[in-house]
């Protein structure tokens, strides 16, 4: 088979860097067994990890040192290993527990049921995890504790030292994510409080120099070193690791379509090369299903050799099941093709991967503080991230990688590092949560890298409007607190308080819940027209969030069935979900005291609670335009809704969005038409002066 992009014997085959100095290994009876570890005791295969030479110095180093970094190769033994030697060690003892954060969410729950199962326990006793929504942790029982930084940074709120753990790993710190930068910033003013507290802070690249720098810079020498106390200089450790060489192969020409090159690259492989499992890098859940898809039915229609493919896909917000598919051993004969987010880059190991396809891109967040735009984008990777990519290949045995760029944009245009999410983040979030963390001078806060001052700026004007704080910057009572008690972004947390005034908080939750899981929608490229016409279905002319609470409602009184979800289009699992997250903020709602009422069918109000919350997303059509123009009344930008929306080509004159996603042009996703006026009432200081304009005209 000829692939239009790769073509054999042009390839300028590379080694990549090789960490062992020039050695190889290569073991016939690792590379004989497709999981890597055939049928070798658990007890064996954690003695065969890297980490396990290093067992006895973590342990030392931990013991007498505040922090220590640990830098190792991804597939270590770092996460799996790490928390379970310090519960051996005696860390857990007298009902102490072990926390490790991860940044996301679906990482959290894999580790912790492999640790779960490598300790022998069912997750939820010594071992057990908590993320947003779902805690399956024991009080008493639970050692070992994996959870996401965004969890542990809420947990502060009720205990600001933290104070039930002895030790914290701040595991994946090189993907510096927004939480893990805060944690780490509060975490360095914990150990101020609380010397008896031992931070590991690890990562598959780090710079370890600068994070070390970051810990060793403390402003006033708080204490003098003391007998019996760890030493306050960080320690180092570098896990060598034993990766196999990979190869590298370059496409010859750029490739305009990577999904489609993608599949054209997986025949290839498939075609040409012996056994082995395929990693395959796209960007999110959209790419991702239509790669599958694409795939499935290539494998399905003329390939001789297809007949072997399990290909699965692999993102966040997959269901249990799909995940339990994508780490299971591939059966023999089989060869397994796992499309994931960059979530397989380092956050996750699989076993098997000899061969890696590598679009070069990733779904990143980005947002310009200027014109108050944050969206999430597809954007290329760094070095860094492709070089870890390449790296899964090389774990069981020798590997190769297959990128879908040039030689040349690596060398000459790809950027070194990727950009700390904290620098192009909107900022909402992160200064609500100091706040109500009681740290007021954000911007003198010791930021492990500082985030832009116009970001600071734009957030606390945000926040000042929704009313969460007041003008000394500090949060307001009651709504400020109550806004920072609940789990989700600060403006669908108004939103939420508003709809309790208005006499419709029991929709509101619903749209809520809706709101944070990724889509309610099967995504299906093949049978986009069954999806729109299941879709009309439930269209309210309102816009997005009220055709959310139809799909809910009829899911209610389907008795909650997956046959009628399957019928309709509708993703049972994210059915499911939303039933268990609106149960949880019910239950918030009620604690913070909020009154939980039905408005029926009064939609207006309904509308008016969204507006109450999302008013810094409203954009209006522009007049002239048949094009379905909008324009941000803030900053003007050119903006239209997104044809997901049951308000594409319907283009009410004023909506608010709740979210951006941006490809050739921005696009708003979830969208509800409102009045203008409510505007005025939501944010009065939000659009006054030259933003009135717009809407009395
Ligand atoms: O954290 P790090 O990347 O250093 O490695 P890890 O996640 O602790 O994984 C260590 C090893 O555990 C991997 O090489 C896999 O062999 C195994 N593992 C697994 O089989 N299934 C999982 N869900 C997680 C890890
Ligand atoms: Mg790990």
């Amino acid at each position: 088979m000829s692939s239009p992009f790769w073509k054999p014997g042009t390839e300028k085959p590379r080694i990549l860097e090789d960490e062992e100095g020039g050695v190889v290994f290569f073991s016939p009876s690792l590379a004989s067994s497709s999981s890597g570890y055939g049928y070798a005791s658990i007890e064996k295969q954690r003695q065969r990890l890297p980490v396990y030479k290093y067992r006895t110095s973590i342990l030392y180093l931990v013991e007498t040192h505040a922090t220590t970094i640990i830098v190792g190769e991804t597939g270590s033994g770092k996460t799996t290993q790490i928390p379970q030697y310090l519960k051996e060690a005696g860390w857990a003892d007298g009902g102490r527990v072990i926390a490790c954060t991860q940044p996301r969410r679906l990482a959290v729950q894999a580790v912790a049921s492999r640790v779960a199962e490598e300790m022998g326990v069912k997750v939820g006793e010594e071992v057990g995890y908590t993320i947003r929504f779902e805690d399956l942790t024991n009080k008493g029982v639970t050692m070992i504790k994996f959870l996401t930084d965004g969890v542990l940074l809420r947990e502060m709120m009720d205990d600001p030292l933290l104070t039930k753990y002895s030790v914290i790993m701040v595991d994946e710190a090189h993907e510096r994510s927004i939480s893990t930068d805060i944690l780490l910033g509060l975490l360095k003013k914990i150990q101020r409080r609380r010397p008896e507290l031992r931070l590991i802070i690890s990562s598959a690249t780090i710079e370890a120099k600068s994070m070390s720098a970051f810990f060793q810079a403390r402003k006033s020498r708080h204490r003098m070193e003391c007998e019996g106390l760890p030493k306050m200089e960080p320690a180092i450790l570098s896990v060598e690791g034993r990766g196999f060489n990979v190869q590298i192969h370059y496409v010859e020409e750029p490739v305009s379509d990577y999904v489609q090159a993608v599949v054209s690259t997986v025949m290839l492989i498939n075609d040409q090369e012996p056994p082995g499992d395929i990693l395959v890098f796209l960007t999110g859940q959209d790419d991702i299903d239509a790669a599958v898809q694409l795939l499935t039915e290539e494998a399905r229609t003329n390939r001789k050799n297809s007949s072997g493919l399990i290909i699965l896909p692999l993102y966040s917000g997959l269901p249990r099941a799909d995940q339990e598919l994508v780490f299971s051993p591939t059966p023999r004969g089989k060869r397994k093709v796992v499309i994931s987010t960059n979530i397989a880059e380092t956050s996750l190991t699989l076993e098997g991967v000899v061969y890696v396809v590598d679009s070069g891109f990733s779904k990143q967040r980005f947002y310009n503080p200027i014109s108050d735009i944050e969206n999430l984008v597809v954007a290329p990777i760094s070095k860094a991230s492709a070089r870890q990519r390449a790296g899964r290949a090389g774990r069981v045995r020798p590997g190769k990688c297959y990128r879908l760029y040039t030689e040349e944009y690596f060398v000459n245009e790809m950027p070194a590092e990727g950009i700390p999410e904290m620098q192009r983040s909107n900022l909402v979030s992160c200064v609500i949560q100091l706040k109500a963390l009681g740290i007021d001078n954000i911007l003198g806060f010791d930021w492990p890298a500082p985030p832009p001052p116009e970001a600071m700026i734009r957030a606390v004007e945000v926040l000042y409007s929704l009313g969460v704080i007041d003008d000394d910057a500090k949060l307001t009572s009651p709504t400020g607190f109550q806004v920072a008690e609940i789990p989700l972004d600060p403006m669908i947390s108004k939103m939420i308080l508003s709809s309790s005034e208005l006499g419709c908080s029991e929709e509101i939750i619903t749209i809520a819940a809706i709101l944070s899981i990724q889509s309610i929608w099967v995504s299906s490229r093949g049978a986009q027209r069954e999806l729109d016409e299941a879709r009309l279905r439930f269209a309210a002319a309102e816009g997005d969030h009220v055709t959310f609470l139809n799909v809910y409602k009829g899911f209610l009184q389907s008795s909650k069935s997956s046959r009628w979800c399957h019928k309709n289009f509708i993703n049972y699992q994210s059915m499911k979900k939303v039933v268990e997250i609106r149960e949880q903020l019910r239950r918030i709602a009620l604690r913070i005291g909020m009154v939980l009422k039905s408005c029926e069918s009064d939609m207006q109000v309904l509308r008016k609670a969204v507006c109450a919350g999302f008013f810094a997303n409203a954009c209006r059509l522009e007049a002239s335009s048949q094009s379905g123009l909008y324009k941000t009344i803030r900053g003007s930008q050119e903006i239209y809704i997104h044809p997901s929306s049951v308000l594409f080509r319907v283009n009410p004159k004023w909506i608010v969005y709740h979210s951006l996603v941006s490809t050739d042009r921005h696009y708003m996703r979830n969208v509800i038409s409102i009045d203008p006026s409510w505007l005025l009432e939501a944010a009065p200081h939000f659009y006054q002066h030259q933003r009135l304009n717009p809407i009395v005209h």
